[in-house]
């Protein structure tokens, strides 16, 4: 199955709220496939389905970035039901390179969604994956790290892109 392009910041795709996916097809199932093909040769620790073009509820995670298969998690239409504690730390995101942004994150939260066969999951997670859930969430609202950054900063940004610098 082919890799997919990864779209950069600022398309309209990644702006925008993503629909939930309603019914798990098999269009949804090899998007799965896709996107985790894409994630890992990147390599990146997770995607978000608009980051590929599809605006869809749908995020990859694998904090080994693909060294160990066991960490791979598949979500669709994930919810965030609670949160706890804040942390900052440094985020880098593929659909915008060469830029990393300070984010305060809650530094415990407990997610819910679906697997690719329709079961529902619930599962707690906490620091560096607590935060690329949070991170890959904000895809799926059409928010990117930059919206974390000063105006100043993603305005540098933003003209960089533009002149083809970045
Ligand atoms: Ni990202």
């Amino acid at each position: 199955m082919p890799k997919k392009e990864i779209l950069l910041y600022p398309d309209k795709v990644l702006k925008s709220r993503a629909q939930e996916i309603d019914n798990i097809d098999l269009d949804i199932i090899s998007l799965a496939e896709d996107m985790k093909r894409t994630m890992h040769s990147a390599p990146g620790v997770g995607l978000a389905a608009p980051q590929v073009g599809e605006s869809k509820r749908l995020i990859v995670v694998d904090q080994s970035a693909g060294r160990d298969e066991s960490q791979l998690i598949i979500l669709i239409n994930p919810v965030i039901i609670e949160k706890e504690g804040v942390e900052t730390d440094t985020e880098m995101c593929l659909s915008v390179p060469e830029t990393s942004v300070d984010v305060d994150r809650a530094g415990r939260i407990l997610v819910t969604g679906t697997d690719l066969g329709g079961k529902e999951v619930r599962m707690e997670a906490q620091g560096y994956l607590a935060r690329i859930f949070q991170h890959e969430i904000d895809h799926l609202d059409g928010k990117v790290i930059l919206d974390y950054a000063s105006n100043l900063k993603r305005s540098i940004y933003l003209k960089k892109r533009k002149k083809g610098t970045l």
